[in-house]
């Protein structure tokens, strides 16, 4: 080697009941001589003894972690081992293999899954799973180990056919990433070394494969999040937090926020067990020290005065269902999210996912193994970020609060409120999140819109239009509620020039005034479809933020952003109500496209492009696009 340091690569290894994890784990040690030869000989020695032709390397294995098998409820073992060209942590989920658990928690940190395939047995159910799992952890690289080739005498068919019906399924799935590779770990064939009895094989062998994935850099460098773990206060002109960087990077210097207080406050320090530093990042533990003295406590979060996280106590979520015992009938858990733990509430299962057709199933309640979509309520707000953005503030853990067991791993889709609640004002250094009076208690709906959804025989949902002016918002909203109305669904359009007629009359075209026509409007639109419409909303709504708290308001299956695409001289020249015109001759201010910017939707479910296409077929597009996410059929 050039001297340089090896990278690393994380990675998790997926299998059904004797799908040979540990011969293939025990192989790549022994392989990469990084077992000792004692361990070896016994091992050897004991194959011997059962009568074994080959060298069981899974003894090794068993070996390793006899130790760890009591009464364990959440934990991963890592394992190292290192080639020439990189080190390898596996993240080793001791307990029963076909439980779900080891690949929920052994695989949020990892860059690549292998999934273990019996050659024999083909794509199973557990196969399924795993990957719909590791899709949902957004594992970037995943192998598909074919492994057992020696049992079916190296047989391309065998092999070529487990492909076929593995892409087929993956191909639904967000997965980037796939590769398929034959081997077999106890005689060794395609671990290590190219394997002589499948010539016909002429892809990289699996320790190939992992030293030359390339591993993106870290996740999430940019949003700054640290869960207070503990206030150190030795003396008292000290006094610091102490905790680990669940992701970003901080200065010294650096103006921050705690939350829930809203107080905000400089670095002043950032010190470590070897002294002090002037910049840290995730995953570092470092103790930080404040210009102010603020009453800071464990399970606060610090994170940067312009980034903040989500905040809120509804969230909606992909739960794992990891229990033997169904979910509780009272939805009650403690939920562990970061530093902080809280009781939980379980209020609603969406659906569950069904592995083998990827079908939503409505269910009552959840069983081992299951995949669901929820909603839960917590007893205090949490800091947190999307799973999608970032993985240590995005996912938690459920408790049995009676048994303390680990009962499910969840990550989270989105929050009932964003960041616009979060207002951080600057007067006098400190601040205050605007949040409701205290006196002000939510009591929920009366009638569960679930209630109402199937007596109306549709489902509610937010299609949400934005665009330039002149770029047909109103119209494609007009003619989709039109089609939704007569087909008998309970329907609502709002209209910007409708709206700030009234509700909003009181507005302008300021970035502010135009927040808060969106918030407006936003809750608004939550209004009628708590009471189960299909509410239409046709609003420029420019800025990307105010979409996304709109967004973070209604179910993510349940909201439709539609971009309504229209290249800017196209809008000018239909200008319907002269606008660009007074705009262009400076007698309207902030005119957006003209003297005001429009942030272009990154990812809107409908990109209506209305200077391409004709309205009939957008229409139709817009409806299917409803039908497909089954808000009515
Ligand atoms: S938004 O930016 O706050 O979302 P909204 O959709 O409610 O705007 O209102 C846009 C409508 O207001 C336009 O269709 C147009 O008729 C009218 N309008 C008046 N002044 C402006 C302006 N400065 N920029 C954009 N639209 C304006």
């Amino acid at each position: 080697m050039d001297g340089r340091e090896k990278s690393l690569l994380r990675f998790v290894t997926t299998g059904s009941v004797d799908d040979g994890k540990s011969t293939l784990i025990g192989r790549l040690l022994y392989e990469t001589k990084s077992i000792f030869e004692d361990q070896f000989a016994a091992v050897e020695t004991t194959s011997k003894k059962r009568g074994q032709q080959d060298v069981d390397l899974s003894l090794l294995l068993d070996g390793l972690s006899a130790e760890r098998e009591q009464g364990i409820t959440i934990d991963v073992a890592y394992r190292y081992f290192e080639s020439p060209y990189r080190k390898f942590i596996i993240a080793d989920t001791p307990g029963h293999e076909q439980y779900t658990r080891n690949t929920v928690t052994g695989a949020s940190t990892a860059e690549l899954a292998i999934i273990l395939i019996d050659a024999r047995k083909g794509v199973l159910t557990q196969s399924r799973r795993h990957g719909i799992l590791l899709s949902l952890l957004q594992i970037p690289h995943l192998v598909v180990a074919v492994n057992k080739m020696d049992l079916v005498e190296y047989d391309e068919h065998v092999f070529r056919d487990i492909v076929e019906v593995y892409q087929e399924f993956s191909g639904k799935l967000d997965i980037h990433d796939i590769s398929f590779i034959p081997v077999s770990a106890l005689k060794g064939d395609n671990v290590t070394t190219k394997s002589e009895a499948m010539p016909w094989y002429e892809g990289s062998t699996l320790l190939h494969a992992l030293e030359t994935v390339h591993v993106a850099a870290d996740r999430n460098l940019l949003d700054f999040r640290f869960p207070v773990q503990h206030v150190i206060r030795p003396h008292l002109d000290f006094r610091g937090y102490a905790g680990r960087i669940a992701s970003g990077t901080i200065r010294e210097r650096e103006e921050i926020v705690v939350l829930p207080s809203g107080k905000t406050s400089k670095i002043f320090s950032i010190e470590t067990y070897d002294g002090s530093l002037d910049e840290a990042f995730a995953p570092q533990s470092v103790v930080l020290t404040l210009d102010d003295e603020l009453d800071i406590s464990r399970g606060d979060m610090i994170v940067r005065k312009h980034n903040l996280p989500q905040v809120g106590n509804e969230l909606e979520a992909i739960l794992c269902w990891m229990d033997e015992g169904a979910m509780r009938a009272d939805g009650q858990y403690l939920l562990k999210h970061t530093t902080q733990t809280v009781k939980a509430f379980v209020r609603n299962v969406s659906y569950r996912i069904d592995v083998n057709t990827l079908h939503r199933e409505a269910v009552e309640t959840l069983r081992l193994n299951d995949i669901a979509r929820v909603e839960i309520h917590t007893a205090s707000p949490l800091f947190f970020d999307s799973y999608r953005n970032n993985h240590s503030t995005g996912s938690f853990i459920l408790i049995d609060p009676h048994t303390s067991n680990t009962v499910a791993g969840g990550m989270i889709r989105g929050a009932v409120r964003t960041v616009a609640d979060l207002i951080v004002s600057s007067e006098g250094g400190t601040s205050a999140l605007r949040k409701t009076s205290s006196n002000v208690v939510w009591s929920g709906w009366n009638i569960p819109r679930q209630q109402r959804e199937k007596k109306n025989g549709h489902r509610a949902a937010v299609l949400w239009l934005t665009g330039l002016s002149g770029s047909g918002k109103s119209t494609l909203a007009q003619a989709v509620e039109m089609r939704l109305f007569e087909q008998g669904c309970q329907t609502m359009l709002l209209d910007g020039d409708t709206i700030r007629h009234g509700l909003c009359g009181d507005l302008g075209f300021s970035e502010r005034d135009r927040s808060e026509n969106i918030r407006r409007v936003g809750e608004t639109a939550k209004l009628f479809f708590e009471a189960g419409h299909i509410v239409l909303c046709a609003f420029i709504s420019p800025f990307a933020e105010d979409r996304s708290f709109v967004r973070s308001l209604i179910p993510a299956d349940q909201f439709f952003e539609i971009y309504t695409k229209c290249r800017l001289e196209v809008c000018k020249q239909r200008d319907p109500k002269g606008l660009y015109k007074k705009a262009e001759a400076g007698e309207i201010e902030n005119f957006t496209g003209i003297s005001s910017p429009y942030e272009v939707p990154q990812h809107p479910e409908i990109t209506a492009a209305t200077d391409e296409q004709p309205p009939e077929r957008l229409v139709e597009r817009i409806l299917g696009a409803l039908r497909e996410g089954r808000i009515f059929s």
